[in-house]
C-alpha cells in the first residue's frame, strides 16, 4: 500500500471511531452551583448508549443532578409530592450532558 494511502486511512478511522463512541461526562453528583462533588470522570458510551443527564428539582429550585453514560436511555419526567426527577439523553455530540 503506498504511503499517500494511509493518512487517509487513519484519518477515516479516527471518524468512525468517533461516530461509534461519545464521550460524556460522569458525575455521581453535581450539586445546585454545576460542581462535580465527587470527582467527576468521563465515560465512552458501547453500542446503545447514550450520555444522559439526571436533574432532580425541590419545588421549581434545582436541587442537585447526575451525569453520565447509560444503556437504551430514554428522558423521562417524574414528580413526587415535592421533587422533580429530569432525565434527559443525548447522543449528537460529545460532551453534550454538561450542565
Ligand atoms: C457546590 O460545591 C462547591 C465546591 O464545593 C461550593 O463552592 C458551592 O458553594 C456548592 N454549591 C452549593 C449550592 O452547595
Ligand atoms: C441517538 O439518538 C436518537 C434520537 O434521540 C435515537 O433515535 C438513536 O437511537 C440514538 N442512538 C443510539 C446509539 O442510542
Amino acid at each position: 500500500m503506498g504511503k499517500h494511502l494511509l493518512l487517509p486511512l487513519v484519518i477515516l478511522s479516527l471518524l468512525l471511531g468517533f461516530l461509534q463512541a461519545l464521550y460524556c461526562f460522569h458525575c455521581n453528583r453535581v450539586n445546585a452551583s454545576g460542581y462535580c462533588e465527587c470527582g467527576g470522570t468521563i465515560c465512552k458510551t458501547k453500542k446503545y448508549q447514550q450520555c444522559y443527564l439526571g436533574k432532580v428539582y425541590e419545588g421549581s429550585t434545582f436541587s442537585f443532578g447526575y451525569q453520565g453514560c447509560r444503556n437504551l436511555c430514554f428522558p423521562f419526567m417524574r414528580r413526587s409530592h415535592k421533587s422533580t426527577l429530569q432525565v434527559t439523553c443525548c447522543n449528537k455530540t460529545s460532551f453534550c450532558n454538561k450542565f
